[in-house]
């Protein structure tokens, strides 16, 4: 077993894995570890592997320890689970703050975490520990932007609404003012965080007929707006002209309930609010008058805060809120892929190796 290996071997590289991530990622941590993985009931911490890693620093063991399930660790579990690891692999579920680095102590080096947003991450005392964190930035931007605009299109063109009167028998004739809409051709669509996802976005709604793209960021970034004839703009005045708002900035503490009263009150009537990037960025009590008092049209919200959002949030009883459980990255070849650039992350950080992709702290 694991823990035989372990004490027959001397000390090992020891991670902890805090969820059952997709195979392939799995796989990648088995080979390097020279076993296969170990069987776990669900829901209970897994052993899975002993084996001879085959950096070229070091030659030592890694021994993963798997939370072997589809839900959340308990935090009881993380903060065991993590204690005197080398390394973490985590995910934007997991909150991994000082108590957690408290709980895992001073062996701790590496965080990978299976996601490009990093705002679970307290990256302040994880820098101060000289902690390294790889992410998984660009093999989810395709996926990502792509649901943000299916997102767009179901709130704009109402169809979760549509499809309900098909069944409900609310579809009596054709109607010529029934179920209207908003569309983008000669439109005006403003982006907040004009940054992979964001310009992924811009790509893939031009040739619907956009007649201007805005943007507002922390500056302009001319390069990444050439391409799309983007104006950089200051948020108000982007709240105010466009007839599309995108939200696909990272959340940061200036982003932080960036989306509010003022923001929704610059809007038309006839606008409409998309988020894909977090909850956080908006304001959900002022979202949600904004909607309720026609304000702006409608919304399509991908993430909420908080996640999941309760059955009776207010939001989910208004017609023209369409709201996802957070797919936005949710395709087969694009979790895999994330899993697998998380575990080839957490593999190079704890080799000393360059990661793949390593934040910069
Ligand atoms: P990038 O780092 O490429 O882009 C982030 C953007 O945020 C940058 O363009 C940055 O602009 C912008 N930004 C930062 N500060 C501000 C600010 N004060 N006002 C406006 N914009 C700002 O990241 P990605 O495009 O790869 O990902 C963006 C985010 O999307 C992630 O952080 C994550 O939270 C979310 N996400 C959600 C997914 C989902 O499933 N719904 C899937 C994947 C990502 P600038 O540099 O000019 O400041
Ligand atoms: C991320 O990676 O930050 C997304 O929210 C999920 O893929």
């Amino acid at each position: 077993t694991a823990r035989e290996g372990t004490a027959r071997h001397g000390t090992a590289m020891a991670v902890f894995v805090t969820r059952r991530i997709p195979s392939e990622g799995l796989r990648v941590l088995s080979q390097a570890s020279g076993s296969a993985r170990g069987r776990a009931g669900p829901g209970r911490v897994g052993a899975v592997v002993t084996g001879r890693g085959d950096g070229s620093r070091s030659r030592r063991r890694c021994r993963v320890q798997l939370w072997d399930s589809e839900e959340p660790v308990p935090r009881a579990e993380l903060l065991a689970g993590v204690a005197g690891k080398r390394g973490l692999l985590c995910l934007l579920s997991d909150r991994i703050d000082r108590e957690v680095l408290d709980a895992a102590g001073p062996d701790l080096k590496v965080i990978s975490t299976m996601s490009v947003g990093f705002d679970h991450l307290a990256l302040e005392d994880i820098k101060k520990r000289g902690i390294r964190v790889g992410y998984t930035p660009d093999v989810l931007t395709d996926a990502t932007a792509e649901l943000s605009v299916a997102l767009l299109l179901s709130a704009c063109r109402r169809l979760p609404e549509a499809v309900e009167q098909v069944k409900n028998g609310g579809w009596t004739t054709w109607k010529p003012l029934w179920m209207c809409g908003y569309g983008l051709s000669d439109s005006t669509v403003g982006i907040i965080g004009l940054g992979r996802i964001g310009q992924a976005v811009a790509r893939r709604l031009k040739p619907f007929g956009v007649k201007k793209f805005l943007y507002t960021g922390s500056g302009p970034r001319p390069e990444n707006a050439a391409e799309f004839g983007a104006d950089f703009v200051p948020l108000m005045k982007l709240a105010e002209e466009s007839d599309f708002v995108v939200v696909t900035c990272a959340l940061t503490p200036a982003t932080q309930g960036m989306c509010n009263k003022d923001f929704f009150a610059r809007m038309k009537k006839t606008s409409v609010f998309v988020n894909t990037s977090r909850g956080a960025v908006v304001n959900q009590d002022d979202l949600y008058d904004a909607l309720a008092h026609g304000q702006i049209a409608a919304a399509g919200l991908d993430v909420t805060t908080p996640e999941p959002l309760p059955t009776d949030h207010p939001l989910l009883s208004l017609k023209n809120c369409v709201i996802l459980p957070h797919i936005g990255s949710a395709t087969y070849a694009t979790r895999s892929t994330m899993a697998v650039l998380a575990a080839n992350n957490l593999l190079a950080g704890l080799r000393g190796e360059p990661m793949p992709h390593e934040l910069q702290l």
